[in-house]
């Protein structure tokens, strides 16, 4: 699939969950507010990147005097408007800002970051919007999550059905090879328990999370096939629950002053 044939993809696959995201988003839950506690609590415009349905809206203007809200779905922005909390309501993809150059305080970017296909050129366009002295904090997923459930599906067939996502040292390279950015990183691992495999798969569809990038599987999930899912999953709780992993990195971006 092209490059932009999967940003379709993904922006109809949020898009169709806008409804089902808030009561689904427990990760996103602990996440944003995880990254909120790491963002300088001052005045200014903050731009939120991959607002989603802007659920966390009324949090994120206690840290800013003006919100300006992005994402790739129209329908999720839908929402957005509709909590009117934001001043500006954009679409447009986070690897090309159309927001003029030094004009933005503060940059929040809860769990878009995994959906770009190129991270970097996101923390660089981050980087160009920015005010001088202007920081932002991004929270993004790294390789290992939902490994079980990878693990699992590895013993049922071939196809991918879980997406790759980057490992640790991508960022830390990214760290050395753009000092200008300030970038830190901290890296959480969350679990989450479901009740079995099928509530995970919900819960992602519900997410809207459910667009495979790379390889993906065209085949036909059924019920035999989930139960040999369930069986081959390594990661049991007690009562018989099953528990995912998450690895989480939060990324603090710190615009540097010009030479000049
Ligand atoms: C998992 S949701 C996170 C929403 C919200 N930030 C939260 O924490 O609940 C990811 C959002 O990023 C948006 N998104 C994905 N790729 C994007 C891109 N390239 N540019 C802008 N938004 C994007 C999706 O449409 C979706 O609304």
């Amino acid at each position: 699939m092209n490059a932009l044939a999967l940003t379709d993809d993904i922006a109809r696959h949020f898009g169709r969950a806008r409804e089902s995201y808030e009561q689904a988003a427990r990760l996103q839950r602990l996440v944003a507010a995880k990254a909120l506690s790491l963002l300088t609590p001052t005045a200014g415009l903050l731009l939120d990147l991959g607002s989603g349905p802007g659920w966390f809206h009324p949090k994120l203007k206690q840290h800013c005097s003006e919100l300006i809200a992005l994402d790739l779905s129209h329908d999720m922005l839908q929402k957005t408007r509709a909590a009117q909390q934001a001043v500006l309501v954009v679409q447009a993809d986070a690897q090309s800002l159309p927001v003029a150059s030094e004009s933005i305080d503060k940059v929040f970017s809860s769990l878009m970051l995994q959906w770009c296909e190129q991270p970097g050129l996101v923390l660089q366009e981050i980087n160009r919007v920015l005010k001088p002295s202007g920081s932002a904090v991004i929270s993004t997923l790294l390789e290992g999550t939902l490994q079980e459930f990878k693990q699992a599906w590895s013993q049922v067939d071939q196809h991918q059905h879980i997406n790759q996502f980057l490992p640790l040292g991508f960022y830390q390279q990214l760290e050395r090879q753009y000092p200008h950015l300030g970038l830190q990183l901290q890296t959480e691992t969350v679990q989450l328990e479901y009740q079995d495999v099928l509530a995970l798969a919900r819960e992602l569809k519900d997410l809207g999370a459910n667009t495979v990038t790379q390889g993906r599987n065209n085949a036909l999930t059924g019920k035999q096939r989930w139960q040999k899912v369930q069986q081959a999953y390594p990661s049991r709780c007690i009562d018989g629950q099953i528990s995912a992993s998450y690895q989480v990195l939060y990324l603090t971006l710190t615009k540097q002053h010009s030479e000049s």
